[in-house]
């Protein structure tokens, strides 16, 4: 008998992209609609939420039928609705989960409350149709820095974090100091690409007694505290030598520690996932040192490693052929943990 396919229609509204889009079958994306707020927000040095929500609720219905036109399918061929309930902003989430709430209500579908970084790490397996659990996955995004073990389809064990700032956080907020503006991430990266990244020796921070964990704000201190210096001095800073330093430094932590979590917990695949995990310093340092230890190394397009709606579909289908499913009792939990429901 010929298995019936099963179609996603996916809501992501967490923090400053609406994005919805259709999945079939887990992995195959057949619409994938993003609406950046970025233009909104880069006044402000960084995401304002009440700005934020306000703009969803604009845009959420417009995104969803371009996701529907998009994919040639109707709300009616559509098995269950996912969408992410946290963790993110909570005026954000809300938009995205009373949506979701109204459609699975209104056209009586199944409803899947996805956790954010969950999705995140599920993105890996849409380009990679080969991957399966168990492996070990950094996550890198503005807001987390996690090591997690994928143990299975929808079963995560956090094994590091980090202790104060996220990768993404750090970038941002290097990028400010050196005036590129917001989202600081992709322009350190290209900037980068101009600089010597041993020009500057800039901390890699180890925490004692934690060999997982990580910790950005001395690094990031270190980055000003250079600038100032040379300012104070009237001296000239190189910007492109500084965004290369600190990159090289974050890309080192990041690297290193994976490996050493990759080895102790016997893990023969590893992925990267969020925001960060499009720093092409980054996906080059895994691809070489994986490849040195002999292990398979995966990580989304850019497309997928930012905030998008496919691996909040993906996650979702993990759960809906598990027979997991939310009740129209879903709340958005801004501060929701990994593994938790
Ligand atoms: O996953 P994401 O889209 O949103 C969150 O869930 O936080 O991640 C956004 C973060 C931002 O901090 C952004 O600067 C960073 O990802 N980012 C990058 C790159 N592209 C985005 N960081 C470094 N290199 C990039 N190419
Ligand atoms: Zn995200």
């Amino acid at each position: 008998m010929l298995q019936k396919d099963i179609n996603i229609l996916a809501i992501e509204t967490s923090c400053d992209e609406t994005a919805a889009a259709v999945v079939r079958n887990g992995r195959e994306v057949r619409s994938n609609i993003i609406s950046s707020q970025i233009e909104l927000h880069k006044v402000y040095g960084g995401v304002v939420p009440e700005i934020a929500s306000r703009k969803h609720i604009e845009k959420i219905n417009q995104v969803i039928e371009e996701a529907l036109s998009v994919a040639e399918i109707s709300l009616k061929d559509i098995d269950a609705i996912g969408v992410t309930y946290g963790p993110g902003l909570v005026g954000a989430l809300l938009v995205g989960v009373a949506e979701a709430k109204a459609i699975s209500f209104a056209a009586k579908k199944t409803l899947i409350g996805v956790h954010h970084i969950e999705g995140h790490i599920s993105a890996n397996y849409i380009e990679n149709k080969q991957l399966e659990p168990p492996f070990l996955c950094l996550v890198v995004s503005g807001g987390h820095t996690h090591l997690v073990l994928v143990n299975d389809y929808g079963e995560f064990e956090i094994i590091g974090r980090t202790r104060d700032d996220a990768a993404g956080e750090a970038f941002d907020k290097v990028a400010r100091a050196i005036g590129l503006g917001y989202p600081g991430g992709p322009k350190i990266d290209r900037l980068s690409k101009e600089g010597n990244g041993q020009a500057i020796q800039f901390p890699r921070a180890h925490i004692d007694g934690a060999p997982y964990d990580f910790s950005f704000s001395g690094l990031k201190s270190a980055v000003l505290n250079y600038i100032n210096s040379l300012e104070m001095k009237h001296e000239e800073i190189n910007r492109a030598d500084v965004a290369a330093s600190f990159q090289e430094a974050v890309v080192d932590v990041l690297v290193s520690r994976t490996m050493l979590a990759a080895k102790d917990y016997n893990m023969k695949k590893v992925a990267i996932a969020g925001g960060v995990a499009a720093n092409s310093s980054l996906q080059k340092a895994m691809h070489t040192v994986c490849k040195e230890n002999e292990l398979e190394f995966y990580h989304p397009s850019p497309i997928f490693c930012t905030d998008n709606a496919a691996m909040i579909g993906t996650s979702a289908y993990y759960e809906y052929i598990k027979g997991i499913s939310s009740g129209l009792d879903l709340n958005a939990i801004p501060n929701l943990k990994i593994g938790e429901r």
